[in-house]
């Protein structure tokens, strides 16, 4: 574990990281949106241990993280001028693009796929090891498969360590969720995952873009819709089974509260996921709260930390409040759904 300054990153430390990527090893780093687990992306030995660190499933294709626009052209083979005015907009920053790639990049970092996903993150680390390192660098959420995304070394270091070459500490990442996923090789241009780039921000710039139907489903979509192979496999999910409960906040409130009494009867330890405004309305083993609700950047923040908690806790079940699936919100409901496996309750 190397700890860097997140701001200002010790340059000697970088080196030492990049070298582990020049020469075919797998570093952990920080993104303004999780960690990544990170290989040189045009090296397929290295890619190749990327899955199996993570036990990842051989159909799901990496993000290509670059640290200069200009680097787009060299693994793209096409890039619309859609993508490029969001790549204008919002980089660096949380947002992926799929195009169409170019014969620069391996079969295995895009699981032989016609496509392929870039993004050039909002972060001084994650910037510094790529242009370090002089190769694009592929990095999924550095987690184990299925998992929740590790928005701290620690919890890297928790499903990965012996497993990786290093992770570089710079403490906690800012927003908590992913990047946000479009696939420009369709028109009109389609939202795959919800993430850290806000819907209605792209609507803003490209007004056409449209949301594919799993980004806000609440029920599991059959797999022949998944346009993402990724959509289709068990996400973000602590160890306890878990219930999301939407609805009105008091409404919400009375349904966990009977559910909570329904689960002690039969001996469970019981975790509640609640927010600043309703935390103290419940009784259980363990309530915590995401933040206020009208702090939903707070709460995307929170959101993979808690979950992880709860885990700890070593609770049996997790009853969790829906917030509105606006702007951030939507990507935090999407993440809470699949934690759930679509175990969702409307609650009036
Ligand atoms: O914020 C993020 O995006 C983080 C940080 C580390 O950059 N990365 C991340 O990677 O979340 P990962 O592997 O956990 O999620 C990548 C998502 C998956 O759902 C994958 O299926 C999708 O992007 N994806 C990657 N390449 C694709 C492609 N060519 N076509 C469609 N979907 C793709
Ligand atoms: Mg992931």
């Amino acid at each position: 574990m190397l700890k860097v300054n997140p701001t200002k990153p010790e340059i000697e430390k970088i080196r030492v990281a990049a070298r582990l990527i020049k020469n075919g090893g797998l570093v952990a780093f920080p993104t303004e949106t999780v960690y990544g687990l990170g290989a040189d992306a045009l090296n397929p030995k290295a890619v190749e241990k990327v899955f199996a660190a993570k036990q990842r499933p051989p159909d799901n294709p990496i993000i290509v993280h670059i640290a200069n626009k200009q680097d787009v052209c060299r693994l793209a083979r096409q890039v619309p001028a859609a993508a490029e005015k969001l790549a204008s907009q919002f980089w660096p920053g949380p947002l992926t693009l799929i195009l169409k790639r170019s014969s620069l990049v391996p079969d295995i970092t895009v699981v032989g796929l016609d496509t392929i996903a870039i993004r050039m993150p909002r972060n001084e680390v994650a910037l510094a090891l790529i242009k370090e390192s002089g190769t694009p660098i592929a990095a999924p959420s550095a987690n184990l498969a299925g998992k929740p995304s590790p928005t701290r070394a620690e919890h890297v270091i928790d499903d990965l360590a012996g497993r990786i070459d290093a992770v570089l500490d710079a403490g906690p990442t800012r927003i908590g969720v992913e990047s946000t996923v479009v696939d420009m090789t369709v028109s009109p241009p389609l939202v795959l995952r919800p993430g850290g780039t806000p819907f209605e921000k792209l609507k803003s710039i490209i007004d056409d873009v449209q949301l594919h139907q799993t980004v806000g489903a609440k029920r599991r979509m059959r797999v022949l819709e998944a346009r993402s192979p990724g959509m289709k496999h068990r996400h973000y999910a602590p160890n306890a089974q878990m219930t999301i409960v939407e609805g009105k906040p008091n409404q919400v409130v009375t349904r966990m509260q009977g559910l909570v009494y329904l689960y002690v009867a039969e001996g469970k330890k019981v975790g509640i996921l609640a927010t600043d405004e309703t935390r103290s309305d419940y009784k259980a083993d363990v309530v915590k709260s995401l933040g206020s609700r009208k702090k939903v950047t707070v709460i995307a923040h929170n959101l993979f930390k808690t979950l992880r908690e709860l885990d700890l806790e070593g609770v049996d079940i997790i009853i969790a409040e829906g917030i509105p699936a606006k702007g951030l919100g939507l990507a935090v409901m999407n993440r809470l759904r699949r934690a759930a496996n679509f175990n969702v309750i409307e609650a009036g």
